[in-house]
């Protein structure tokens, strides 16, 4: 969602501001601006990509030390140059960029109205802007005390920057409930929704807390102060491990393949330094420290959004299985809405990539509030989710820049399989001998994962085949009901095919009158338990005509003898299938919306990080 990038020091900022809104396109967006200090402040913003801002600003005068730049992702109004940000307050002395949302703007408004106020845009942000400088000319105050008076008045989500014509030597920040970065350079200083503008920039980064206001000024200083009680803070100043390469798409045509490639890397890093086959041992650090609360937790809830929380669904199969713990598995955006009963015996796991997630943070906050134990599995490092539960652990995927997640994914459900392992084992759960099975065949995992990559022309040419299907059909039981649901999410997250995830045996009581000749159905037939009820899944569609496409395990003769094509995937453990058989699927996904020509790494209408409820 919408990306913050400004910049204070020596040198030129437009160049810094643009590179920086370029990194943060993966967020998604429909519109992009920039505002520049060279005397007075000059704002330019374009409905579209940055690259549109681009060509618009270069034939106007871009000077100036400092600046700010935003890519919104439309709340209220729609995406055009005008709702786009910055926005400038009545009297043009201010200017703002905003991501979240300010659930009070409407009473804000009117207020302001009446205090002869007009507004150019339909947006909440402008209102914001006006009631600074509202605060500010009526009690003469400093900027960084206007703003933040007028935060105390405002209610809902926040990452903001503000700069000031007549105090042109600082940039203003604040959050709550949405990121803000500060990037400290030499004698410069960065404020960014992430870390990924400032990675070419600056390692040293301050991650701002809820509820805290910045001033970073040219002079070098920089304050930092709690909104509400003006008390000064202490900053903590961390080492980003991070390189840029990450942020690069190394020669593939698009992040998400890049990112699909990655996964025999992902995987084993997820795995590295946890698991030791020969010595019969899983150690997760996180759990370590709150075992004993763990251990004694009388269920565990998992809370997340999208693909997380899909492979929190492969998390209850993995916990329930093997460390025989009851799980739930929740929406969070439903969980933190309908009264829940959660005490201090549940213990409550927070799934997010980006660790930012508004509904998933919020859920932590819930479980927090009613005593739980709170343990993230996270990937962005240093993000709100991970700073805010009480244990955890980083799957170590690195930068994922494609909307549409998949090395996340199998870095979560690696990291929910060594749970599960470390669990079962600690509880008892498992014998000594199963559990090294298990954990010989883990290790081979992330090999396996890199067979099933070199099916890729095949899964090219089945993409081709049913590139132009109005819908399609995933169906999966067990371990892979989870899987069906997440190659369905990924069909149409990126290609804008509809699709559909069902347990392959609730296929009969609904999705089945759709299946005609049209209608792909992708199966996921390993061959493990309940292989021969899927296998009369399959019948079932082809007796309708449906044209079927099989995952199936290695040397498989049975489906491929029914099926219209079959992919093979390499034999393993039926709890460590989902590893293997969501890498096709995401494949085939990909090929099918490159076919169609759309762009993969920015699909209409999504963003990367949902900062908004
Ligand atoms: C957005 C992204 C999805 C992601 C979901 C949850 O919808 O486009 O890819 O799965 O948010 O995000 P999180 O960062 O919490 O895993």
């Amino acid at each position: 969602m919408c990306g913050i990038v400004a910049y204070i020091g020596p040198k030129e900022a437009y160049p810094l501001l643009m590179k920086g809104l370029q990194r943060l396109e993966y967020r998604g967006y429909d519109s992009a601006g920039v505002a520049l200090f060279n005397g007075d402040i000059r704002v330019y913003k374009k409905k579209g990509k940055v690259q549109e801002l681009a060509d618009y600003v270069s034939t106007l005068s871009y000077e100036g030390t400092m600046g700010i730049g935003h890519t919104r992702w439309a709340t209220h109004g729609e995406p055009d140059d005008i709702n786009a940000h910055p926005h400038f307050s009545g009297n043009r002395r201010l200017v703002l960029v905003h991501n979240g949302i300010i659930e009070n703007y409407d009473v804000l408004k009117k207020a302001l109205e009446k205090e002869g106020h007009h507004f150019e845009s339909q947006t909440d942000t402008e209102v914001l802007v006006h009631l600074i400088e509202e605060i500010q000319t009526r009690e003469n105050l400093p900027l960084e005390e206007a703003v933040r008076v007028a935060l105390t008045r405002v209610v809902g989500a926040y990452a903001i920057v503000v700069m000031d014509k007549q105090e042109p030597g600082k940039l203003v920040g604040a959050r709550k409930a949405s990121p803000l970065v500060i990037g400290i350079g030499e004698g410069e200083y960065f404020l960014a929704s992430d870390a990924t503008p400032l990675i070419e920039h600056t390692k040293k980064v301050i991650y701002l807390n809820d509820q805290e206001i910045a001033v970073v000024e040219r002079n070098g200083d920089l304050q930092i102060k709690k909104i509400d009680s003006n008390e000064v803070q202490t900053p903590f100043i961390h080492e980003l491990d991070m390189e840029i390469e990450a942020l690069e798409k190394g020669g593939y045509d698009y992040f998400m393949l890049k990112e699909i490639y990655e996964q025999p890397d992902t995987i084993a890093d997820a795995m590295r330094g946890r698991i030791n086959p020969r010595e019969n041992w899983v150690r997760l650090g996180g759990l370590e420290k709150i075992y004993e609360q763990i251990a004694n937790a009388q269920r565990f809830i998992i809370a997340a959004c999208g693909t997380s929380w899909h492979s929190g669904l492969i998390g209850e199969y993995l916990i329930e299985d093997l460390a025989r713990i009851p799980v739930e598995v929740e929406y969070a955006s439903e969980l933190r809405y309908r009264n829940p009963i959660i005490t201090d015996k549940d213990v409550v796991i927070a799934i997010s990539q980006s660790g930012e997630t508004a509904d998933t943070l919020a859920a932590v906050e819930l479980a927090k509030e009613k005593g739980a134990l709170v343990y993230g599995i996270v990937n962005v490092v240093g993000s709100s989710i991970a700073r805010a539960t009480d244990s955890g652990s980083y799957i170590h995927a690195g930068p994922e820049i494609g909307v549409a997640s998949t090395k996340a994914f199998t870095g979560q459900v690696t990291l929910l399989t060594l749970m599960a392992l470390d669990l079962a084992q600690r509880r008892g759960e498992i014998s000594e001998t199963r559990f090294q099975e298990l954990l010989t065949e883990f290790k081979n995992i992330p090999d396996k994962v890199q067979k099933v990559l070199e099916k890729n022309q095949q899964i090219k040419y089945i993409a081709g085949e049913i590139q132009d299907k109005p819908n399609a059909l995933y169906l999966g039981r067990g371990y892979n009901f989870p899987v069906a649901l997440e190659g369905a999410l990924k069909l149409k997250e990126i290609s804008y095919i509809h699709a559909e995830g069902y347990p392959a045996a609730e296929m009969k009581h609904g999705p089945i009158a759709l299946i005609d000749e049209q209608m792909p159905v992708i199966v996921i037939a390993t061959n493990r338990s309940a292989y021969d009820k899927i296998v009369s899944n399959i019948q079932e569609v082809k007796a309708r005509k449906g044209i079927v496409i099989a995952i199936v395990t290695e040397g498989d003769e049975t489906i491929s003898h029914i099926a219209d094509h079959t992919i093979e995937i390499p034999d393993t453990e039926e709890p460590f299938t989902p590893l293997l058989s969501v890498i096709p699927l995401q494949l085939l996904s990909y090929y099918i919306a490159v076919m169609r020509g759309c762009n993969v790494d920015q699909p209409r209408n999504l963003a990367k990080s949902v900062t908004v409820e």
